[in-house]
């Protein structure tokens, strides 16, 4: 037998894996899990109806081309059929985005921090990720990401509000930056979190797409529509990007269950985005419990706050575990608190204030 193993592409090296947010902790007396964003109430009825209807027939393939939901979400946002594209989860449009574009030699620019999976999808298709650090307010410093356009570059992640910290970018500063991006650049606005936001100044993404043909946006049935666990999201995005996101897009990968329960929870959307309006009330209750307690926390648009706690980082994720309650932690940089039901958030507010009288 050969010593040698399968060849594989030197790009693979050294790649990140992705970490989920750590399940709650098991053994307590409570366990609240405020570590991947996920919305914390269980699925409506009629939405868990239409899916288990459709958990019936798992012996044949789901529609290929989503056909129901992709006339759903057509109706919705009043665009082209031909201007949708699905996937597993925003994530996977969003791997296809890069693969569509970007290739060895080519570069994909974000802010830095943001969502975690960009630098990832960026180096598996080869390409060179550049990060643009946030600014000193962990905001995204648009004048230096258009700074860092090359000739090299394919693709621009614009993550609003952005992940982990909750802040966002407005309509004119966007509007500016899009103005200086060439127009063969394709600049992808990542809305996955775009139910929660309050501030009238945040523009909605598929108005900015409408006329600017290098402009896709990404958003996801995950997080306000709770369906995280079956794996949904779509790109609403121009010709010829919206068909090569269907040519790049693995076959099938939008299992019948979940096109089902998307088409129930667009339905729905009332009474879903009452819940999202419940989260966004505890947002501010927590916002507001972590200034009062004498915390610098980022203005947040998204279901979850940011604490940039640097050294201290790692005590207080283990404070917060020892509580009850699992956060998202970046080791040396801070630490992500997704909001979740009263009692979480409570749970999360006393640890905090007990964290900070300690190390006064
Ligand atoms: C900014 C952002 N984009 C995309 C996603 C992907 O979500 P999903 O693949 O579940 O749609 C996430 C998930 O955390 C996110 O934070």
């Amino acid at each position: 037998m050969s010593e040698t193993s399968p060849k594989l592409r030197a790009e693979l090296d050294g790649i990140p894996t992705y970490k989920p947010g750590r399940p709650a902790a098991a053994g307590g007396t409570v366990a609240y899990k405020l570590s991947s964003n996920e919305n914390p109430y269980p699925p409506l009825p009629g939405v868990m109806e239409s899916a288990i209807a459709a958990a019936g027939s798992f012996n044949r393939y789901p529609d290929l081309a989503c056909t129901g939901l992709v006339n759903e979400l057509a109706n919705r946002f009043d665009v082209p059929l031909e201007h949708l594209a699905t996937g597993t989860g925003s994530v996977g449009v969003a791997q296809s985005l890069v693969q569509a574009t970007s290739g060895p030699g080519d570069e994909v620019v974000y802010a830095w921090r943001s969502f975690e999976a960009y630098p990832i999808i960026t180096r598996i298709s080869g390409a060179r990720p550049v990060e643009v650090p946030l600014t000193p307010g962990d905001v995204h410093d648009l004048d230096a990401m258009a700074g860092a356009i090359t000739d090299r570059t394919r693709l621009i992640f614009v993550c609003n509000p952005n992940n982990p910290t909750g802040t966002v970018v407005r309509r004119a500063e966007l509007e500016r930056f899009l103005d200086r991006v060439p127009s063969d650049v394709l600049v992808v606005l990542d809305e996955a979190y775009r139910e929660f936001i309050r501030d009238p100044e945040v523009p909605d993404g598929v108005a900015i797409y409408r006329d600017r043909p290098n402009v896709a946006v990404l958003r996801t049935f995950s997080k306000a529509y709770g369906l995280a666990g079956l794996r949904v999201g779509f790109a609403v995005a121009h010709e010829p990007v919206a068909a090569a996101l269907r040519k790049t897009a693995v076959p099938f990968g939008v299992s019948q269950l979940a096109q089902d329960a998307a088409v129930a929870s667009l339905r729905a959307e009332d009474e879903l985005l009452g819940r999202v309006g419940s989260l966004v009330a505890e947002r501010g209750r927590v916002y507001e419990g972590l200034v009062k307690q004498g915390w610098t926390v980022p203005e947040t648009q998204a279901n979850f706050v940011w604490l940039r706690l640097g050294g201290r980082t790692a005590d207080f994720a283990a404070a917060c575990e020892a509580a009850g309650v699992t956060v998202r932690p970046f080791p040396g940089e801070g630490v992500r608190i997704t909001i979740g039901e009263e009692e979480a958030n409570d749970l999360f507010l006393r640890t905090a204030e007990a964290f900070r009288a300690k190390i006064q």
